[in-house]
């Protein structure tokens, strides 16, 4: 049987009734991702899947979490919501599976970095960097690179501005630094990689042999020694901004799988969860940072990226799933907790396995819906675990449409969790996008929209 979209997406009007309203809130400021590009600490390294800090603020507020109180996010990512709970003098929890971002999200929560020491090591990674600009070579410039990095890299850098980076690196590994400069270099240096490079390394997708103009001039050394000096004086802007006992608050990050977080977030200690989960739009994170991950020499290859990242993270991409793997079956539990939802998600994986075969690329689209509820199951299972009565959590996710086949991931996910015991959601809509896929006859012609989810819990 094959069903149409609209038949997919909608649910009776009876239900519709009983929705909650889906008008959206003025009251609310959610910004955009830009928002963070320009503010102190957010703008570290542009995480293109980041939301705008101004959206954190703005939950905390309407949840009226305040200094004291403990949020979590399950999607730390580079650890948006968990500064702007630092600042506001919050206690946090943030778990993060992909080990390089979090790293990034570790060292922005470290406003207690000792600026000597980072001064201090700065002019020793100057002077490494000199000297080897002074050695005599026993071997050519393109020996060195081609020894060192995969191909991507050499193609995205001239040689000098490659070899330079390198010398930047090969210096932070070589000096003793505690964890937290250590970091706090890392990221600045993370930073600057699409920065100077001189091949198309915007988000999301990286063009080696597309050439850019404006990295053209860009000498790492002094950009790297800029960059130092712009993170330290954004820590002192941050302080600044802060509320006075920002430093009471603790801040609990873990490189973990939220799925199961028994062990690192008790029952019932949460005060709200601000969270924005992978969308259901085959987006591969662990791809994403694929020219980081192979400068810092943490992957070489695509099965150094599945095997470290890929197998970690929660199914949103066809890049994780492996066709012969029988872990893409719809759950049960989540059967038993909403029996409506297992029927249309039933449906829809039914349309897209056949749907598949007949299109160029076979994309497991069938899987990947399957994958993606049975984790955002046990996450919203986790989440209503950990909240305490009364409390909320605000998702903020996008439907998606693989194949045509339009999948309302908002109502979904509000109505799982009201079946695993939260009283109510509701739903408002932020954005509506993917109009423009209508002008292109290769792509669906369903529009889409990014929500926010709101789940709260009896009291
Ligand atoms: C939409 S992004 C969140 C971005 C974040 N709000 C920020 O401001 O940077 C979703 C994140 O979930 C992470 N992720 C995916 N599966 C996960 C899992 N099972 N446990 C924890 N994090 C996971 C991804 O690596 C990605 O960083």
């Amino acid at each position: 049987m094959l069903i149409t979209p609209q038949q997919l997406c909608f649910f009776t009007n009876a239900e519709k009734a009983r929705m909650p309203s889906e008008k959206h809130d003025e009251k609310t400021e959610w910004g955009t991702f830009k928002d963070s590009l320009k503010a102190p600490i957010h703008s570290w390294f542009t995480y293109p899947a980041g939301f705008s800090y101004k959206a954190v603020e703005s939950s905390f507020k309407a949840h009226h979490i305040t200094s004291g109180d403990t949020i979590y996010d399950p999607f730390m990512g580079s650890g948006t919501t968990n500064l702007v709970a630092k600042k506001l003098g919050i206690h946090s929890y943030g778990v993060e599976a992909h080990p390089f971002v979090f790293k990034i999200a570790r060292a922005k929560l470290q406003w207690e970095i000792d600026r000597d020491e980072i001064l201090h090591a700065l002019s020793q990674i100057e002077h490494f960097v000199h000297a080897h600009k002074k050695q005599p070579r026993s071997r050519s410039t393109q020996d060195v690179l081609h020894n060192e990095f995969p191909e991507l890299l050499l193609k995205c850098y001239e040689d000098d501005t490659l070899l330079e980076l390198l010398w930047i690196r090969n210096a932070l590994n070589t000096i003793q630094l505690s964890q937290e400069s250590y970091d706090f270099f890392f990221v600045g240096l993370t930073g600057l990689l699409r920065e100077v490079s001189s091949a198309a390394t915007g988000w999301p997708y990286i063009a080696p042999n597309k050439k850019k103009t404006t990295s053209a001039n860009k000498i790492p050394l002094t950009e790297f020694r800029r960059q130092m000096y712009k993170m330290l004086e954004d820590i002192r802007l941050m302080i600044s901004e802060a509320i006075p006992t920002y430093s009471d608050s603790q801040h609990h990050l873990f490189n973990a799988d939220s799925r199961d977080v028994t062990d690192l977030v008790t029952d019932k200690s949460i005060d709200h969860i601000f969270t924005s989960p992978p969308y259901l739009n085959n987006f591969d994170y662990a791809d994403r940072t694929r020219l980081e991950l192979y400068f810092f020499g943490e992957a070489n290859t695509w099965g150094d990226i599945s095997q470290q990242i890929r197998t970690k993270l929660m199914t949103s991409a066809t890049t994780q799933i492996s066709r012969n793997d029988l872990r893409y079956t719809l759950s049960e539990d989540l059967r038993q907790a909403c029996p409506d939802v297992y029927v249309h998600l039933k449906e829809a994986i039914q349309v897209l396995s056949e749907r598949r075969l007949h299109k160029g690329g076979k994309k497991s689209y069938d899987l990947l819906v399957t994958g993606y509820f049975n984790d955002m199951y046990c996450e919203l299972k986790e989440a209503f675990r950990v909240l305490k009565p009364g409390r909320s959590a605000v998702f903020v996710l996008g439907d998606s449409a693989p194949y045509g086949v339009h999948i309302p991931t908002d109502e979904f996910i509000g109505k799982i969790g009201r079946g695993l015991g939260f009283s109510d959601y509701h739903i408002t809509v932020l954005r509506e996008r993917g109009g423009k896929w209508g002008e292109n006859p290769q792509r669906h012609k369903v529009k889409l929209k990014e929500s926010i989810v709101t789940l709260t819990k009896y009291p």
